[in-house]
């Protein structure tokens, strides 16, 4: 197949210029002038059904319709907010952190029409604490926007108020779950709540919220500009629009490329990405972020789309992409995906609670030539009384990609077993004093993380494909 595949670039257009994310450099790229038109000429049904008419689906992860759930929180007068997910957290996942340092405006000015079709006059951005350089990008864009009259009270002289706030979270990947970001905001612990109520009706402080992802409200602008059809050009039927996918891992140009949705997967993995270094090839990818269940090389060939994904078994979640070449153990590399989901769990339900802790401790059985090759199928029962029985899918994260791991590469698990067995019997007076030889250490693929994309220091980030082979 071939997989040459083109960028579109609509919400990186212009991510080149770093005056882009300056006031006076966005509004040169005709930036606000939605704003103002939908201030002017809009009420807020008609953007929440032209929202609704595009298709827009969430990019934070569970892809449910934006238009829809702005469209359920309630109407009329009373208090009601509206809560950023800047809290980009899991392993693989890097394309928020680019799109607020390149183009904060796109993001504030996306949550002000959206604020207006909500009905919300207070607005947050909940970003995760080590994005430090973004949340002052972010504190200055805010500051310019009220300066020139698009935040605070009666903006541009239509009645409508709107404060925008930044708030830091401390560093907890479970924060980027709607309610708990919600008990997070409120200043408490971030636990999930139990749902329903839903957050479009109870949220932030009991009042209907509406939360959606960096990337979702930084399309609004366009789509409110553009209309819905044209947004439905891009894409597919079921995934309209265009998609800032992370693509890491063993790749040449791991980065944030923004592509229709629909094109094939192997566009993005062995095109704009490069495929993995030298003659290496694909064994395994995570399509949607580390919670995503595996897929094997087979799946470069499907279109990356929400309904494919989900077609094909796993997701296309928040659309990061980590790539896992020939030279990767997945057996530790599932070690590795359940040590990451038992660090964050908060421990508030059991399955998740136990069932992330057994897993570590099964795994890390596996990888030490402990245990044996029916404990696989323990694990991947225990992955499956996991899935959904828990009050969140922290627990799910990790249970479906371990799970479809097992599953799939069954025999190198074995493989592992048998190997670290042979390698770690004691080894009595071959060593000269009779003591056992230690057992080995975990491999340097612990050491390497494969989940973390390459970080983009601020100052020399990148976008898209131009040649700058690792
Ligand atoms: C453990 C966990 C972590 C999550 N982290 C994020 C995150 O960092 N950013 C995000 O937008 N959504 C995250 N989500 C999804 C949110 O709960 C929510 O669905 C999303 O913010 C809604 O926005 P959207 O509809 O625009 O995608 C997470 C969900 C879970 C269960
Ligand atoms: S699934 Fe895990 S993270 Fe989510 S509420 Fe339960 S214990 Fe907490």
């Amino acid at each position: 197949m071939n997989f040459e595949i083109q960028e579109t670039r609509i919400l990186l257009r212009h991510a080149e210029d770093p005056k882009l994310a300056t006031i006076e450099g966005y509004r040169s790229y005709g930036g606000y002038e939605t704003l103002q038109r939908a201030l002017k000429d809009m009420e807020p049904d008609e953007i929440v059904n032209e929202l609704e008419e595009s298709g827009l689906r969430g990019r934070g992860g569970a892809g449910f319709s934006m238009g829809k759930k702005v469209s359920f929180l309630p109407r009329g007068e009373q208090t009601k907010y509206l809560c950023c997910n800047a809290d980009e957290s899991e392993p693989g996942a890097f394309k928020d952190r680019e799109l607020m340092q390149r183009n904060p405006h796109q993001l504030i000015e996306g949550i002000a029409i959206a604020s207006y079709a909500a009905g919300a006059g207070h607005a947050f951005i909940f970003i995760r604490g080590e994005y430090e350089a973004q949340a002052d990008v972010l504190d200055r864009a805010i500051a310019e926007a009220y300066d020139a009259g698009f935040l605070g009270e009666d903006i541009l002289g239509s009645g409508f108020d709107l404060e925008l706030v930044v708030y830091r979270g401390a560093g907890a990947y479970i924060c980027g779950e709607e309610t708990a970001l919600l008990d997070a905001l409120e200043g408490k612990r971030g636990n999930p709540r139990l749902k329903p109520p839903f957050p479009a009706v109870q949220g932030l402080y009991g009042q209907p919220t509406l939360i959606n992802n960096v990337e979702t409200l930084s399309n609004v602008s366009h789509i409110v500009a553009n209309g819905a059809e044209w947004f439905r050009s891009f894409g597919t039927e079921q995934s309209p629009g265009t998609k800032v996918v992370s693509v890491s891992g063993r790749v040449r140009r791991p980065g944030n490329y923004e592509v229709q949705l629909g094109v094939p997967t192997g566009g993005l993995v062995m095109d704009l990405a490069g495929g993995p270094p030298g003659d290496h090839k694909v064994k395994a990818f995570y399509p949607g972020g580390s919670s995503s269940p595996v897929l094997t090389p087979e799946g470069l060939d499907l279109p990356y789309s929400f309904e494919a994904m989900a077609e094909a078994g796993s997701m296309l979640g928040s659309g990061s992409i980590i790539v896992a070449d020939d030279t990767v153990s997945i057996p530790h590399m599932a070690l590795r995906t359940a040590r990451f989901y038992h660090h964050e769990s908060c421990g508030k339900c059991t399955p998740c609670r136990e069932g992330t802790n057994w897993t570590v401790k099964m795994l890390e059985r596996v990888v030490r030539g402990e245990a044996t090759p029916m404990e696989l199928d323990i694990i991947t029962s225990v992955q499956d009384n996991i899935v959904g029985h828990c009050l969140c899918v922290l627990g799910d994260s990790m249970a479906m990609p371990v799970s479809a791991m097992v599953r799939k590469f069954r025999d190198e698990f074995e493989q592992v077993i048998a190997e670290a067995a042979l390698e770690s019997v004691p080894v009595t007076g071959g060593n000269g004093n009779g003591a056992p030889t230690e057992v080995p250490a975990l491999t340097e693929m612990l050491e390497r993380d494969p989940l973390q994309g390459r970080p983009v220091p601020a100052g020399e980030q990148r976008v898209g494909a131009e040649g700058d082979d690792a």
